[in-house]
């Protein structure tokens, strides 16, 4: 059967690729140790499911307008205003099930046949996906380790030229957990600007940093605003992965157009998993810091234990929930080893060519999984390292 040349060249996303495998091995009996999925192992706060509940009760169970309540759309462009400093109108704001779509139809609003598209590799595997489906050129830039998974500047310079349309920016980035300093913000910022691009700006990681750490907003940088989508949402910050929850912040014109292309697409976001989400934005933000905490002990643990393996160097991640420890060291190409983690130690990584290629060389883990299966991990999987280390 003959397709549609948009659709040829979709792949897979890895993760699941890698947890059908695992569940293989379940089926035998095995027993696998899962760090192969980025979703969140904590449950949204009780206040959170009692308004979904309450919600569905009191009947809002009907279409809703396509770019959301009002009510949602106040409340997250003035939290989301706040926290990057800037002021954000509830005409720029537009909800969508899951963050995905703010992704997906931006792209498919900004982006021409032919259009050259800037995105990470590794990169979160959507950002390829919808730059073809858009009829994109896509155009990888490499992250540099060195400069602990930022952009590679000078990769990105040679790169962006005047058929550019589009940049991709992931920060806190999956799969490296990197954060893109302020400094080379404001580098892609003016390079942007002169030669007239879009921003995607996906901050769906931007609650989960460490150490204090700050997350700059491109968008909150001079010139930016007209011309940057931020992407967030419920996902990963109030672990809301299956009420399918998301928002994009654009220029209102945008705006209007993304209300178009929902109203024949999806038609609306489900209406109660909104008033949940009102009170996830509105409600005590403490349980999120206290799961922030628990990511941050999970990664120092697994940090420090993939250090100690021979043959793998692994960077201390400032954000997100995933580490991508380098294991050229070992001699291994990245899907070799994670075949061999899954198969012979029980233990589900993905490997980071599922990010592109510039994953090559690299693993991705993800601490969605409690610290005392971290130290498992660790404990089984070092058996593996040393015979490898001959
Ligand atoms: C970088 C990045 N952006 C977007 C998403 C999608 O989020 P959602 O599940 O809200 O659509 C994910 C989910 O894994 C992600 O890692």
């Amino acid at each position: 059967m003959a397709f549609a040349n948009r659709v040829g060249h979709l792949q897979p996303e890895g993760a699941y690729a890698v947890l059908a495998l695992a569940q293989d091995l379940e089926r035998q009996g095995r027993d696998v140790i899962h760090l192969e999925l980025g979703e969140p192992d904590f449950r949204a706060s009780d206040a959170i499911v009692e308004a979904g509940v309450e919600a569905i009760r009191a009947g809002k169970t009907r279409y809703n307008p396509p770019r959301g309540i009002a009510e949602l759309r106040e409340a997250v462009a003035e939290d989301a205003g706040r926290r990057r400093g800037m002021d954000i109108s509830p005409g720029q704001v537009i909800i969508s099930p899951g963050a995905k779509p703010n992704l997906f139809f931006p792209t498919l609003a900004l982006v021409e046949r032919g259009d050259r598209v800037i995105y990470p590799d590794p990169g979160f595997p959507t950002y390829e996906a919808m730059i073809g489906v858009a009829g994109g050129v896509p155009v990888p830039v490499p992250l540099a380790e060195e400069n602990d998974f930022s952009f590679d500047l000078d990769a990105f310079d040679r790169l962006i030229d005047d058929d550019t349309k589009l940049i991709i920016l992931n920060s806190p980035g999956n799969p490296t957990g990197g954060v893109i300093p302020r400094a080379d913000l404001a580098h892609i910022a003016q390079k942007a600007i002169e030669h007239d691009c879009w921003v995607i700006s996906d901050e769906i990681y931007a609650r989960i940093a460490y150490d204090g750490l700050d997350v700059p907003s491109i968008a909150a940088l001079d010139g930016m605003r007209e011309r940057t989508v931020i992407v967030d949402g419920f996902s990963k910050t109030y672990a809301m992965t299956g009420w399918r929850l998301g928002y994009g912040i654009m220029p209102e014109a945008l705006a209007d157009r993304m209300n178009l292309l929902l109203t024949h697409s999806i038609g609306c976001t489900a209406h109660f998993t909104q008033y949940a989400g009102l009170a996830a934005v509105l409600g005590d933000q403490g349980w999120v810091d206290e799961m922030v905490a628990e990511y941050k002990q999970r990664r120092d643990t697994l940090v420090a234990g993939l250090n100690a393996l021979p043959g793998v160097t692994c960077r201390l991640p400032q954000g997100a929930f995933y580490v991508f420890p380098n294991i050229t060291g070992t001699g291994q190409s990245s899907d070799e080893l994670a075949n061999m983690l899954l198969e012979e130690m029980g233990v589900a990584v993905l490997p980071g060519t599922a990010f592109g290629k510039y994953g090559e060389g690299y693993l991705r883990l993800a601490y969605c999984n409690s610290l005392e299966n971290i130290e498992r991990v660790l404990e089984r999987i070092e058996p593996l390292f040393e015979g490898l280390a001959g």
